[in-house]
């Protein structure tokens, strides 16, 4: 009998299983899991203890809570059987683009079913999630969802139509920051430092400014102004980045993104 059943044994599910045990809000053995035609459900079974099914029936005997974490493109063809043993049990989904009224119509009598939507820095537990659920979670759903999505970091209550904007900030966040790593590292190499010494430089102001923008609570616009300095080197830089227009571009990679979401979750 285990209380948490995941329903993929991948990155995001390894991610919220080890939180669950990490905190202690649940044992190894309160977990089970199943995966498709890979390894990742035997990894995870061998390495955390948990209890690994071959079936959905075994998957979810004695479970409260199923977590769904395959691929979106799995999810049309998983077993109806999950659909039904689900009756009952609160359903968490971190599938991609995969609206609450397409779950309610897999999962039919689910208590309550909630859309999550994690960032690949989860895997670690340093990301953010924002969910919503198809009702309002009652107390003890609100606390179990808590452990639940705990082991990803962070996490925060949006309403559903708010989703497809959240995966382009914090779903697709992610990549556009290292994409402009990326750019920033290539762009101190050109100018003549060894790589590791710009990767070092680099990582280290980032990592510091932002916690000094948490550190301060000032606006990143103050904390510019605070290191700029007329006729300065700062100054010199902006000159160019704020000739590209850079707001114009961030907010286009965004609306795209978000555009994009909502296309896929149609
Ligand atoms: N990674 C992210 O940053 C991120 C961000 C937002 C949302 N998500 C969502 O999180 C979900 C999981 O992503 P991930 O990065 O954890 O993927 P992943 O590491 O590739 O894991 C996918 C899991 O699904 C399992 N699977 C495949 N076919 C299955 C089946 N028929 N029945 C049951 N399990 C099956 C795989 O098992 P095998 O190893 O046996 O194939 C694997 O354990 C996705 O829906 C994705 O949209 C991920």
């Amino acid at each position: 009998m285990s209380r948490f059943a995941f329903l993929g044994a991948g990155r995001m599910a390894s991610a919220m299983a080890r939180g669950l045990v990490r905190s202690r809000a649940a044992a190894p053995a309160d977990l089970a899991c199943i995966g498709g035609a890979g390894t990742t459900s035997l990894v995870l079974a061998q390495e955390l203890g948990v209890r690994l099914a071959t079936s959905p029936g075994a998957l979810l005997e004695g479970a409260d809570v199923l977590i769904v974490a395959c691929k979106p493109q799995v999810f049309p063809s998983l077993d109806a059987a999950y659909g039904r043993l689900a009756a009952g049990k609160l359903v968490v989904s971190v599938l991609a683009g995969t609206r609450l009224e397409r779950l309610r119509a897999f999962f039919p009598d689910a208590r309550s079913i909630v859309r999550a939507m994690p960032n690949t820095p989860g895997a670690i537990g340093q990301g953010i999630t924002a969910w919503t659920s198809d009702q309002p979670l009652g107390e003890d759903d609100r606390a179990l969802l808590a452990q639940v999505l705990g082991g990803l970091g962070d996490s925060l209550e949006v309403p559903e139509s708010q989703l497809d904007a959240v995966t382009a900030v914090s779903g697709s966040g992610p990549g556009f920051f290292f994409e402009f790593l990326a750019a920033y590292e290539r762009g101190a190499v050109a100018l003549g430092l060894e790589p590791e010494l710009a990767r070092r430089l680099i990582r280290t102001t980032f990592v510091g400014s932002l916690a000094l923008a948490d550190a301060t609570g000032e606006p990143p616009a103050r904390l510019r102004d605070q290191v700029t300095s007329p006729g300065g080197t700062t100054r010199a830089g902006l000159d160019v980045l704020q000739g590209a227009p850079l707001d114009d571009l961030v907010a286009k990679a965004l609306e795209a993104a978000r555009d994009r979401a909502r296309e896929l979750s149609r």
